[in-house]
């Protein structure tokens, strides 16, 4: 596959099907991705692969603490900035109402809203849920070349066949999580990351994000 086909045919998936992926699959594609690039080469990043009885297990404790407190927000960096400006807002607005089209969920339908929101703490039904943590004495570069990573990530699990959501989602139960893969006081849960084979019958993975056109994220300075 092209690294251009890589590039387009990645999509967020949010139905899977439960067919497991080999672990030696899994360590492949992790140690091809470790040659991401990063500042000074500090490779500040760290993968927790959750499979199997492990991934089992945290998706039952994160649905009782859930249960126990359904809008706690544990989430260290705050997803998006407060009061979020045009034109991302309206970015933002327009995939969530795209794909609640696609799930056949109305505007006003709360209830079914928050009941797909949830599915995000299933991962979907993906068999593998991968966590990326870094340091929290890091900053907003380091935290930059994590993302470099999960799209390395991404890429090499298309070429392979293999579809994934990335999912910040996770960060709202990061103490929950954190607790769960036993992570050292100075690692910070940053997102999550669904991994398995999509279901291709699933309405909400037709699902296509449109971007805004190069001139409107693109200077070019010549004179
Ligand atoms: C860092 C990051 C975190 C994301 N978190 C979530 C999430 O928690 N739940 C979700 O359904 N999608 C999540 N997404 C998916 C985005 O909504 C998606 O990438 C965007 O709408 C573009 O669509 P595409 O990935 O299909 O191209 C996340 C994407 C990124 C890059």
């Amino acid at each position: 596959m092209d690294v251009v086909d890589a590039v387009k045919s990645r999509i967020s998936t949010r139905a899977f099907l439960n067919t497991p992926i080999d672990d030696a699959e899994i360590r492949s594609l992790l140690n091809d991705a470790r040659w991401s690039p990063s500042g000074g080469n500090l490779q500040p990043w760290r993968v927790h692969v959750v499979t199997g009885d492990a991934r089992n297990r945290l998706v039952a404790g994160v649905k009782d603490a859930i249960a126990a407190n359904p809008f706690a927000d544990e989430a260290e960096l705050a997803i998006y900035p407060p009061g979020l400006w045009e034109p991302y807002r309206s970015r933002r607005f327009a995939i969530g109402e795209a794909m609640y089209e696609k799930l056949g969920v109305g505007r006003n339908d709360k209830p079914a809203r928050l009941q797909w929101l949830l599915q995000n703490y299933e991962f979907f039904g993906a068999p593998v849920g991968l966590f990326f943590s870094t340091d929290r004495r890091f900053d907003r570069g380091q935290w930059a070349h994590l993302g470099m990573f999960m799209q390395t990530i991404a890429l090499l699990a298309e070429e392979r066949g293999l579809a994934t959501c990335m999912q910040e989602a996770w960060a709202t139960r990061a103490k929950t999580v954190s607790a769960f893969l036993d992570l050292a006081d100075e690692e910070m849960l940053y997102c999550g990351m669904a991994l398995g084979r999509a279901n291709p019958a699933a309405p909400v993975n037709s699902l296509r994000s449109d971007r805004a056109p190069l001139d409107e994220i693109a200077t070019f300075h010549v004179e």
